[in-house]
C-alpha cells in the first residue's frame, strides 16, 4: 500500500478550498512554505480577489511551488459538469499532467456557519437547508469524487484532509447545520476509509480560532450562553491566531502516524 511520504520530500498537486481567507489562506501560505519546488498548490473559493491576494502573498514570499487559483462554489450542485470537469479542465488550461506529480492531496476546508440567529426549531425554509447542505456536505463530497477520479493512480499516495470541528461530538445551541453537517462529513470519511485504504485521511479540528467564522458566531448567534462561552475562550487565550493550529496541521502530517479518518485536535476545546 502506497503511504504518504511527508510533505516535504514528494512533489505534490494540493487542493485547498476556502483558501481566500482564515484558516485556508494559513493553510495556502503554510503548505506553499513546505511543499518541494514545482509542487501545484490551486486555491479555491468564490472570492477570486482574496485568492489573487493570497498567491501574491505567497509569490511575496519566494515559496517555489506552482500557484494556480480557481474560482469555485461549492454549492453549486445543480450544474452535473461543474464538479466532474473541475481538475480535469484545470489540468488542461494549465498544461499539467497528473503524471508530473508524486503525490496528491485534497483539503476540505470550505465551510460556513450557517444561520446562527435562529433555534433549531426555527428552521423551516427547506431551500435554506438545502442549501446549508450543498456547500458544506453534497459539494464536497462531489468534489473529493472529482478529484480521486482526476488523481485516480493508487501507486502514488493520495490524501484527504478533512477540516471539521469538536461540535461533531458536543452539540452546540444555534449551531445545528454546523454541527450535523460536520459530523456527517466525518462519517463520510470513515466510509471512504474502510472502502479504500489506499487513500491517507486526516480528520482534523484546528480548535477556536480567530476568523470571520468564529466572529460570524460571536456576532449573530442567538445563544447568550454560547456568546459567553466563546468570550471565555477568547479571555483564556483559547482563540487562537489560525497560525497556531495550521502549524500543527502540518507537523501531524509530516508525523504520519495519523490513524485514518479518527478525529485529531489541534487543541481541546470542550
Ligand atoms: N475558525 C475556527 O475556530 C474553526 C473551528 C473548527 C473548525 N473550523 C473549520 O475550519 C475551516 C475553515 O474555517 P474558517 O474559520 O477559516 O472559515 P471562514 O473564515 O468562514 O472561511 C471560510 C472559507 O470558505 C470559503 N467558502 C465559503 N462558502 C463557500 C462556497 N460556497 N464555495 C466555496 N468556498 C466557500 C470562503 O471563501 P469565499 O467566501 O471567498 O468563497 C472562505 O475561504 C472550516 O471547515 C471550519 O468549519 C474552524
Amino acid at each position: 500500500m502506497v503511504r504518504w511520504s511527508s510533505v516535504e520530500t514528494q512533489k505534490s498537486f494540493v487542493a485547498i478550498t476556502g483558501a481566500s481567507r482564515g484558516l485556508g489562506r494559513c493553510i495556502a501560505l503554510q503548505f506553499g512554505a513546505k511543499f518541494p519546488p514545482d509542487s501545484g498548490l490551486v486555491l479555491m473559493a468564490r472570492n477570486l480577489e482574496a485568492l489573487e491576494s493570497v498567491k501574491s502573498e505567497m509569490i511575496s514570499q519566494s515559496l517555489n511551488v506552482k500557484i494556480v487559483v480557481r474560482q469555485y462554489d461549492q454549492g453549486n450542485t445543480e450544474d452535473a459538469d461543474y464538479f466532474n470537469d473541475i481538475f480535469t479542465d484545470l489540468l488542461s488550461t494549465n498544461n499539467i499532467s497528473p503524471s508530473d506529480f508524486e503525490q496528491f492531496m485534497i483539503v476540505h476546508n470550505c465551510a460556513n456557519i450557517g444561520d446562527v440567529s435562529k433555534h433549531s426549531l426555527e428552521l423551516s425554509d427547506a431551500k435554506f437547508v438545502q442549501k446549508y447542505f450543498d456547500v458544506n456536505l453534497t459539494g464536497m463530497i462531489l468534489l473529493n469524487t472529482s478529484f480521486f477520479r482526476t488523481f485516480s493512480d493508487s501507486t502514488k499516495a493520495r490524501v484527504v484532509v478533512n477540516m471539521t470541528s469538536a461540535v461533531t461530538s458536543t452539540p452546540l445551541p444555534t449551531m445545528h447545520l454546523y454541527c450535523a453537517g460536520k459530523a456527517s462529513r466525518d462519517m463520510f470519511m470513515r466510509v471512504l476509509a474502510v472502502e479504500d485504504p489506499s487513500l491517507r485521511i486526516l480528520t482534523f479540528a484546528p480548535g477556536a480560532s480567530d476568523t470571520d467564522g468564529t466572529r460570524g458566531i460571536e456576532a449573530n448567534s442567538r445563544s447568550k450562553p454560547l456568546i459567553e462561552t466563546l468570550k471565555q475562550l477568547r479571555n483564556n487565550g483559547k482563540i487562537t491566531f489560525p497560525e497556531t493550529p495550521i502549524s500543527k496541521l502540518v507537523q501531524i502530517l509530516e508525523e504520519n502516524s495519523f490513524e485514518n479518518a479518527v478525529y485529531v485536535e489541534s487543541d481541546k476545546l470542550f
